[in-house]
């Protein structure tokens, strides 16, 4: 039970007494009286409330009796004396309640049989509870549903104005786009300006909305609630772990609910700093692919008529027998393997088992080595840190949160709902660094324009300011005098001119930014693709290691450094040791003492070498080193731009394997294509961004003849004849859990602590001048426009884009986002097509207008290939992780028919 409205985490409120039914209650002074009701287990109806938001008292059922006041008093609306005399059950508050119920149901349609809710509805409920038996004075509105928006339909007949879409759209998303509206003699809730609704489509309204006015136009008259089969798991998405309700009749997946719902409105509003158990548009409405008709049902093998259905005996018979050929003749490093990290820990840990100890080969590597790795190795490195160090609570109680490079609110959308509560309920200090105007820009304290591809910069100035500036703890640097004394040296080297014209900050708004996170207590930075995904994005976190050390926020409880990994299990991708680099449990795979321990369990002798990481491994394709290659749910084709030799690497290859529930680009060149499941159809579990092991659960039976990850590991395993016979993915957990103890206890993630001591003393002052020398500027070829790939709210990586509820919401429409007056400088008009040119070609397109970019900046979502945009960018691989950066790009523009480019 919290404060309301609460104000800061720091200040107790006195504890207070009074009296409920007879017993004594203590509290605290100014809380909903209803919260204070509720926590003593008593449970009176209240229709417009909801413990995620402020009350609204509306509805009129929450009533109780308060001695010395003649009425009853809505409760929920009512703050808690010290003193009051509460009495919550009577026949005259339960005639007052029966009352509210009737003054909702007059004005009902009550067409229960054809509404989505029926079954599912409180006023029903209501109803029932308060012994409603006549309605002989019903006069139902009759109003048309407004269908203008593209996911949710509003059935004002059924509106009983609770405020709850309202409430929850305004104060927990903080987009405020529907609001109550007089239209026709009557109140409805509609889109802002009575427009269609255009907004995030959360589905946070739809959740709350207590009777069946609002209804999901992708699962609407398909079902009535008792008929589906509900079952809880986590989204696929991103690596925020929301937990999932899918609710599937049959072979289909009917619609997909959160733990946030009318039906869940009790809770402490304290505990939401935890999260409030909603969703994402991804997560509630992106559910098609799992039962889309594409999916492959059948593996196919590769004839002389191109790629033909076969048996699963036929064709995993051919994959093995071919892999073990090639093993036989060239060796176990002739083969290599990569997996997404959308896959099951278990699966995780069982591909990597397959590929070191089956197959011998370390040349292995998962999705997070498109960023994720910068992250986890530097944080590693430099403070024995794996993982992201603080909890959404730690990020909803941060007085200072300085966000760089994340578009946190398209990216990680539930992530994001914790920075707002931080702002708009504890009134935190938040820095967003992006060249876009994010929208969590538009909402932050300190915006702060930087340029595209500064955030490198901007951090390096950070460090150079809080140096400058005298904002170093003296504890911190002192108990690591030389460290300190070499990043003054190296900070010292970088003038402001050169780190300003980089990062497009002000040395002003430098300062201030580092002033903020400095004096906070309590400094949370978060970072996102703009960080990790770049050139150097490994020495971005050390430098943001160097700003936290500094200032002392690096071993300061409530205090962390955090990138947002964006696949579902990417850090379990790494604490399975999905790495070239890494053993399950991130122990290092070059420690002897660290392979003989895997080895004595898996009970083989394991390659000694390096192995390869992504680019290497395709590297050695190219070269003809590595014959055989196996990708699970990778789409390297698609993701990579051109420049790096990815469809030479694909094509060189003897053997290529591609298991997938779809058949991929990458997938119409293999040889064996094997069809798997998704994460609907199989046990397991994710771990989340926050360090969570949450559960996957099956849902629904395999696709056709789909089958998980795991088991085909199994198979091939056991067919290369080492044993890897597992009767389900518990007994994988059990293997795990013999070698990771306490891995699968973190209900709640344990706090990481860091532990900077050993690198500030043996590895920094070798290290730090190098992390701080200046970069080489753009060439002068380089053109006169930063290009953006970026991710956009509708979709993750390519998978959502076979989801048809996100493809109506953002379909792939070929063009560039341009920053308005770039195009009126330009000329060009919506329908005019204009030549996009880098180093690495020339691409045509058209393009739209969009605000948010910064001039001089503009946009081509990842997810879509089409024009193949990606192509257009140089990648560049990082020298210590070998993470390949390839979303940033300086381009010429022109429009097509312009006799030339304007600069
Ligand atoms: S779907 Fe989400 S963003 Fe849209 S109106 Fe509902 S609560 Fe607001
Ligand atoms: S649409 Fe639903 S949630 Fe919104 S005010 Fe009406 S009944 Fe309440
Ligand atoms: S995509 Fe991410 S934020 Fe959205 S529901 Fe899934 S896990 Fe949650
Ligand atoms: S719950 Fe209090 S008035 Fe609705």
């Amino acid at each position: 039970m919290a404060l309301k409205p609460v104000t800061t985490p720091d200040v107790e409120a006195p504890n207070i007494e009074l009296t409920i039914d007879g017993e004594p209650v203590t509290s605290k002074a100014g809380v909903s009286l209803y919260d204070v009701i509720s926590q003593t287990g008593k449970i009176i109806p209240a229709m417009c409330y909801h413990y995620t938001f402020d009350p609204f008292g509306s509805c009129g059922m929450c009533l109780v009796m308060v001695e010395g006041k003649k009425a009853p008093v809505r409760s929920c609306t009512a703050k808690a004396e010290a003193g009051m005399v509460v009495r919550c059950e009577g026949e005259d508050l339960h005639a007052a309640r029966k009352k509210a119920v009737e003054k909702h149901l007059t004005i009902h349609p009550l067409d229960c049989p054809v509404c989505d809710a029926d079954g599912h509805c409180e006023l029903q409920d209501m109803a029932f509870q308060h012994g409603v038996t006549s309605l002989v004075n019903a006069k139902p509105k009759g109003l048309p549903e407004d269908r203008r928006s593209l996911v949710l339909d509003f059935n004002m007949n059924r509106c009983i104005l609770c405020g709850e879409c309202i409430n929850i759209c305004k104060d927990v998303q903080m987009i405020d786009a529907l609001q109550f509206f007089k239209k026709e003699g009557t109140t409805h809730v509609v889109a802002k300006g009575d427009n269609p609704l255009v907004c995030e489509f959360c589905g946070d309204c739809l959740a709350v909305c207590p009777v069946g006015a609002i209804t999901n136009k992708y699962s609407k008259y398909v079902y009535k609630p008792w008929q589906l089969k509900k079952t809880t798991s986590t989204c696929a998405y991103c690596a925020d772990g929301c937990q999932v309700h899918l609710e599937t009749s049959g072979k289909e997946v009917q619609r997909v609910t959160s733990p946030l719902s009318w039906k869940n409105k009790w809770g402490d509003r304290a505990e939401t700093a935890k999260g409030h158990g909603g969703l994402c548009v991804r997560g509630r409405f992106g559910f098609q692919y799992i039962d889309s008709k594409e999916r492959l049902g059948r593996p196919l093998v590769r004839t002389d008529e191109g790629l033909v259905p076969r048996s699963w005996f036929e064709a995993l018979g051919l994959a093995v027998e071919r892999l073990a050929v090639i093993k036989a003749k060239h060796g176990p490093r002739a083969i290599a393997g990569l997996i997404t990290a959308r896959c099951t820990n278990e699966e995780l840990y069982l591909f990597q088992k397959l590929m070191r100890a089956a197959i011998g080969t370390n040349q292995l590597d998962s999705s997070a080595r498109y960023g994720h790795l910068n992250f986890t190795r530097a944080m590693q490195h430099a403070a024995g840190v794996g993982r992201m160090m603080n909890s959404y609570e730690e990020i909803t109680k941060a007085k200072a949160l300085l966000l760089i490079g994340t578009d946190v609110t398209e990216t990680h959308p539930v992530t994001s709902l914790r920075v707002k509560e931080a702002l708009r309920v504890y009134g935190a200090k938040v820095i967003v660094a992006d060249s876009t105007l994010t929208n969590m820009a538009k909402l932050a304290s300190h915006p702060m324009a930087i340029a595209a591809g500064g955030e490198g910069a901007f951090i390096r100035a950070l460090v150079k300011a809080v140096v400058e500036e005298d904002l170093v703890d003296e504890a911190a640097t002192s108990a690591a005098p030389e460290a300190f004394a070499a990043l003054k040296r190296a900070v010292s080297k970088m003038s402001w001119e050169v780190l300003t014209a980089r990062s497009g900050a002000t040395r002003e708004s430098v300062v201030e930014a580092a002033r903020i996170y400095a004096e906070a207590s309590r400094a949370v930075i978060l970072c996102g693709e703009g960080v990790t995904r770049r050139a150097n994005g490994y020495a971005n976190i050390l430098n943001l290691v160097d700003l936290a050390w500094v200032t002392g926020k690096l071993t300061k409880p409530g205090c962390g450094i955090n990138a947002l990994p964006e696949e579902a299990n990417e850090q379990g991708a790494v604490d399975m040791g999905v790495a070239p680099e890494l053993l399950p449990g991130q122990a290092s795979y070059a420690e002897e003492a660290a392979r003989a321990r895997f080895a004595r369990v898996w009970n083989v002798s394991l390659p000694d070498d390096a192995g390869a990481s992504l680019m290497e491994i395709l590297a050695r394709c190219r070269r003809g080193e590595i014959k055989a290659l196996y990708l699970v749910g990778e789409n390297p084709l698609a993701t990579l731009p051109a420049s790096t030799g990815v469809r030479e690497a694909l094509e060189k290859v003897d053997l290529l394997i591609c298991q997938d529930p779809f058949l991929t680009e990458t997938g119409r060149l293999a040889h064996v294509v094997l069809p798997a499941c998704t994460f609907a159809e199989k046990d397991g579990t994710f771990t989340d961004l926050q360090g969570k092991v949450n559960r996957v659960r099956e849902a629904l039976e395999p696709y056709e003849e789909a089958r998980p990850d795991w088991e085909i590991f199994g198979a091939i395993g056991t067919a290369l004849r080492y044993p890897m016979e597992y009767e389900n993915p518990q007994a994988i957990q059990a293997e795990i859990m013999k070698m990771l103890p306490g891995y699968y206890n973190l209900g709640e993630p344990r706090r990481v602590e860091a532990k900077p001591e050993g690198y500030l003393a043996k590895h920094y002052v070798r290290e730090v001048a190098g992390r701080y020398a200046e970069e080489p500027p753009a060439g002068k070829d380089a053109g006169p426009f930063s290009l953006i790939i970026g991710q956009v709210l509708y979709h993750s990586g390519k998978l959502s884009t076979r989801a048809s509820g996100l493809i109506k919401l953002y379909p792939s429409k070929g063009l560039l986002h341009m920053y308005p007056s770039d195009r009126a400088r330009l000329q060009i008009g919506d329908g005019d097509a204009v030549r996009v040119t880098s180093a690495r070609g020339t691409v045509e397109l058209r393009t739209e207008a969009n605000a948010d970019l910064a001039a001089g900046t503009c946009f081509f979502p990842e997810h879509f290939n089409e024009p193949a945009v990606k192509d257009l960018v140089e990648c560049r691989v990082d020298p210590t992780t070998g993470v390949p950066a390839f979303k940033l790009a300086r381009v010429a523009i022109a429009k097509i028919g312009a006799e030339r480019t304007p600069a």
